[in-house]
C-alpha cells in the first residue's frame, strides 16, 4: 500500500516557478526501491513513445543502488529500447575507475553493465563522471563532464532557448543524506554556490572528500526531479524540504525539476509512526 499527499507547486529558491510536487510513501525501503524502479520504466516507456533519446541521471546510495538492482530485475527491461537511453550521473566520488566506492561501479553491477551486455544499451551511452584515472582533479573532471553534457545539450528548441548546456534530462534521480545533502551539493558547504553545469567538490563532510558534482541548475534543468529517500534517519530533513526550508540548510529543498518533483519515501523517512 502506499499513500499520496495532493499534487502542489512550489516555488524554488531562485524564484522560478517549479513544477507540481508529489509526495509517495511506501510501507518500507524494499517497496519503496521496487516502486521506484516500476515508475522509472514506466516513465521510460512513455516518454519513447514521444521522444528519443531519453535522459536519465542515476544516483548513488543505498536507496538508489537498490533502484537500480530492481530494475534489472524486472520483466519490463526488455520492453524499453535501451539503443535510446542515455544514462548520467549527479555526483561521483573522485576515486579511481573500479572503486567499489564509485557510484558508477555500484550501479555498474546492479544494473549497468547487464543493460550494456544483454539489452542493447550502447556503451557509448554511458556518461560516467570521471575521476583520478583520467583526471588530475575534481576540477578538471568537472570541466570536462561540463563539456560532455553540452555536446548532448544541442537540438531541442528548449534547450536552444534555455540557458543551461545539459541535456533536458528527463528523470534525475537523487538520494538524500541524513543532513539533507543531494548529489555532492552539503549544507553549509561553499559547493552549495557553485556556477555552471558542473563542480569539483573538496572537504566533503560524507567520505571521501573529493568528489564531482551537478549543481542546482543543472539538477534544476531537469525535467523530472525524484528523490528517494529511506530511514527514520531522514525523516527530519524530509520534512524541512517539504517545508521549503533554506538550501543552504538543506539542500534538498533545492532539488526541483522543472515539470514535476516526486519525493519517493518509506514510512520512516517521511515520518511515519510505525504500526503496532
Ligand atoms: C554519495 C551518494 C549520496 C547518497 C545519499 C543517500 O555520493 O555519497 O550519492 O549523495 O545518494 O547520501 O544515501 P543513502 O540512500 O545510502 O542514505
Amino acid at each position: 500500500m502506499s499513500a499520496s499527499t495532493p499534487a502542489s507547486t512550489s516555488v524554488s529558491t531562485s524564484g522560478q516557478t517549479a513544477g507540481v510536487r508529489l509526495v509517495v510513501v511506501h510501507p518500507d525501503k524494499e517497496v519503496l526501491a521496487q516502486a521506484a524502479a516500476a515508475r522509472l520504466l514506466t516513465r521510460v516507456l512513455d516518454v519513447q513513445s514521444v521522444r528519443s533519446p531519453v535522459h536519465v541521471v542515476l544516483t548513488g546510495g543505498s536507496v538508489g543502488i537498490a533502484t537500480l538492482a530492481a530494475v534489472a530485475a524486472s520483466p519490463l527491461v526488455p520492453a524499453v529500447d535501451w539503443s535510446g537511453v542515455h544514462l548520467w550521473w549527479g555526483d561521483e566520488r573522485f576515486l579511481p575507475d573500479g572503486d567499489p566506492d564509485r557510484n558508477e561501479t555500484q550501479a555498474r553491477q546492479a544494473l549497468v553493465d547487464d543493460l550494456v551486455a544483454e539489452h542493447g544499451l550502447p556503451a557509448a551511452n554511458v556518461h560516467p563522471m570521471p575521476g583520478p584515472t583520467s583526471v588530475a582533479t575534481p576540477e578538471e573532471g568537472a570541466a570536462a563532464y561540463a563539456e560532455l553534457l553540452r555536446e548532448h545539450a544541442g537540438g531541442l528548441p528548449e534547450q536552444s532557448e534555455g540557458t543551461v548546456p545539459v541535456p533536458a534530462f528527463d528523470v534525475l534521480l537523487l538520494g538524500m543524506g541524513p543532513d539533507g545533502h543531494v548529489a555532492s551539493l552539503f549544507p553549509g558547504h561553499e559547493v552549495l554556490a557553485a556556477q555552471g553545469t558542473t563542480t569539483g567538490v573538496h572537504a566533503s563532510p560524507k567520505p571521501p572528500p573529493e568528489r564531482v558534482s551537478l549543481t542546482f541548475d543543472a539538477i534544476r534543468s531537469a525535467r523530472e526531479v525524484w528523490i528517494v529517500a529511506a530511514g527514520s534517519e531522514k525523516a527530519e530533513q524530509v520534512a524541512a524540504a517539504l517545508a521549503d526550508g533554506p538550501v543552504t540548510e538543506v539542500p534538498a529543498a533545492g532539488a526541483v525539476g522543472r515539470a514535476r518533483t516526486l519525493w519517493l519515501l518509506d514510512a520512516e523517512a517521511a515520518g511515519a509512526t510505525p504500526a503496532k
